[in-house]
């Protein structure tokens, strides 16, 4: 049995390098991407505070204008496919940058796949300089993510921890 789960009011610094270290631990000897963002994504799920929703949305290989399908994922069953430049997560996507919403109402054309959801993090994922997929995180408090959780994110994201999620 795994049990990464970090004490309460663990700071976010510390969090995150756990984070990463439980990623690294998790994922060094599997080849198979789904395998690996589903254990990133419950990962995800079991060290951050006040999220609702944790998990991928994969740049769908079969599309011709880039669509993104849904999983893995931890959380509410959600929409399963987002038209690229839609919404936060197709917004991420288009441009290969983290979209940081403290208020997702304010955000134009986003997706509401649960009313609860206020704020929202997604990190795209980039293989060769390709959009392969987005890391999207939702909370149902208004600013839940800052800066030090978007550096967190980023680092999940980045080459060296994220090679093994890109073998799909
Ligand atoms: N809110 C997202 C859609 C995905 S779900 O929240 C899981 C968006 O606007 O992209």
């Amino acid at each position: 049995m795994y049990d990464f789960r970090p004490a309460d009011g663990t700071p976010k610094p510390e969090l995150y390098r756990d984070l990463l270290s439980a990623a690294d631990a998790l994922t060094a000897d599997e080849t198979d991407g789904v395998a690996n963002m589903a254990n990133v994504a419950a990962l995800l799920w079991e060290f951050l505070p006040d999220v609702n929703w944790t998990g991928f949305y994969r740049t769908d290989p079969n599309s011709e204008d880039g669509e993104l399908v849904l999983g893995p994922f931890a959380g509410r069953p959600a929409c399963i496919r987002i038209p690229r430049g839609k919404g936060v997560c197709g917004a991420a996507a288009a441009r290969g940058e983290t979209q940081l919403v403290p208020d997702v109402h304010a955000f134009p054309g986003h997706i509401a796949c649960d009313s609860e959801t206020a704020s929202e993090l997604v990190v795209p994922v980039l293989r060769d300089g390709d959009v392969i997929a987005v890391i999207d995180l939702d909370s149902p408090r208004a600013a839940r993510f800052d800066e030090e959780d978007r550096d967190g994110i980023e680092a999940l994201r980045s080459e060296e921890h994220t090679s093994e999620l890109q073998s799909q």
